[in-house]
């Protein structure tokens, strides 16, 4: 008889289930930092309620038994059309986690983001996920610091930096400025109870010791990470400095206008990611669903597109690629799986999204998720046109 998989141990079902029950297990300011996102947390809203407005035209007659998730994106074949998206500190969800995102994306074939805020180092990270890993850069309070990170992950041997630009300052963040949320932690009366009464991530902290931000730590010029101090180094001639000095792929992650995006493409950027940080820098921003086609519009129909912030299912990843989008990445769902069930969590609800992805492409008629295009929107009237280029159409009866 076959071995259970995490599948079958798991009680996760669908990302929902993952939030649910990560909500029980995690201390509520572990939860919050999460979860929580600017101001009134409008936007993170308004990323998903975009979401499910979008709809897609089912297909019928066609022969869809055969389907195939592997994608190709910036010259590399990836086993799912979805990553892992940078996330600092996601120790705090599970002791293991970042070796559990680093195991799933060496079995899923996927890549993985590694945050300046993790809490592994970046050569740990390359070591556990080999080519998968990618590295993301933040500009903080020193630039000696953060080019120091560029320089190491270049020894380390990776392949792909990503440069965020979408936290000049870190927002305020009511449900951290509530609890008090800071690494390290500094206890109070209200964080000792909210960790008594979550037993068992308690336990596991204790025993393993509370995650720390390890690029700070184990960095030369032994800068402390300060995470309310400004980013606002990342600018525009930043971003020259870093094309010169970075000689692999580089991919800018928190774009939202389209002027910036024609620039950024100008600047000898390898792609972009259209991101609004899941609603976490500003409350009012246009949910990021309703960007893509926008910056689609502007940079073409072949430059290369990530793009992050609000999906929750595989139709949503459909849809994203059929708005403009040719990879996506996921970034809360897989913090509630791990919170939620640590390591079988995640590959349970890795493989849940894979299904769900496959499952939707059969229902509009495409076996290669290479295939979706616009043409399988109910609603294109705000596509542009002409259609990608490198998307192949649906045939039309
Ligand atoms: C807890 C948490 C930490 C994050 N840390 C980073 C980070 O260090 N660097 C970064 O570029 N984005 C970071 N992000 C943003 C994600 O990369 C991604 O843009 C966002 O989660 C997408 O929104 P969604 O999770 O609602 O889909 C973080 C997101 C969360 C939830």
């Amino acid at each position: 008889m076959a071995r259970p998989t995490d599948t079958d141990r798991s009680r996760i079902f669908c990302t929902e289930d993952a939030r649910r029950i990560a909500q029980k297990r995690l201390p509520r300011v572990i939860f919050d930092f999460i979860e929580g996102a600017a101001g009134r947390e409008v936007a993170t809203a308004r990323n998903q309620t975009r979401f499910d407005e979008v709809t897609l035209q089912p297909r019928v007659l066609e022969n869809v038994g055969a389907r195939r998730l592997e994608t190709r994106f910036l010259g590399q074949t990836h086993g799912l059309p979805f990553g892992i998206a940078p996330m600092g500190m996601c120790n705090l969800t599970h002791p293991d986690a970042d070796r559990a995102l680093a195991r799933a994306a060496s079995r899923f074939d996927i890549p993985l983001c590694l945050s300046s805020a993790a809490s592994s180092s970046i050569e740990e990270m390359r070591d556990w996920a080999g080519d998968h890993a990618w590295f993301q850069l933040y500009v903080g309070a020193s630039m000696e610091q953060s080019l120091d990170m560029v320089h190491r992950a270049k020894a380390a041997g990776y392949d792909t930096l990503i440069l965020t630009v979408d936290v000049p300052q870190v927002a305020r963040r009511t449900r951290d400025l509530r609890n008090g949320f800071q690494m390290p932690f500094r206890m109070t009366p209200r964080l000792l109870w909210d960790f008594a009464s979550h037993p068992s991530w308690s336990l596991a902290m204790l025993l393993n010791g509370a995650p720390e931000p390890r690029n700070f730590s184990t960095s030369a010029t032994a800068t402390r990470f300060d995470r309310s101090a400004s980013r606002a180094g990342a600018d525009w001639a930043f971003l020259d400095r870093l094309r010169d000095l970075w000689p692999g792929r580089l991919i800018v992650k928190g774009v939202s206008s389209p002027p910036d995006a024609r620039r950024i493409q100008a600047a000898g950027v390898d792609a972009i990611q259209v991101s609004n940080h899941g609603g976490r820098q500003l409350d009012s921003v246009p949910a990021a669903i309703d960007l893509l086609p926008r910056i689609r519009a502007a940079v073409g129909p072949d430059y290369p597109l990530i793009f992050d912030s609000g999906l929750r299912n595989g139709e949503d990843i459909v849809k994203a690629l059929a708005r403009g989008a040719d990879f996506v990445m996921l970034g809360r769902p897989l913090l509630y799986a791990l919170g939620a069930e640590g390591a079988r969590g995640l590959n349970a609800l890795i493989r849940i999204l894979a299904e769900e992805t496959s499952l939707t492409l059969a229902q509009v008629g495409l076996t290669d998720i290479n295939a979706v295009g616009a043409e399988i929107l109910a609603d294109a009237s705000d596509m542009p046109k002409p259609k990608p280029a490198t998307r192949t159409a649906l045939k039309a009866y």
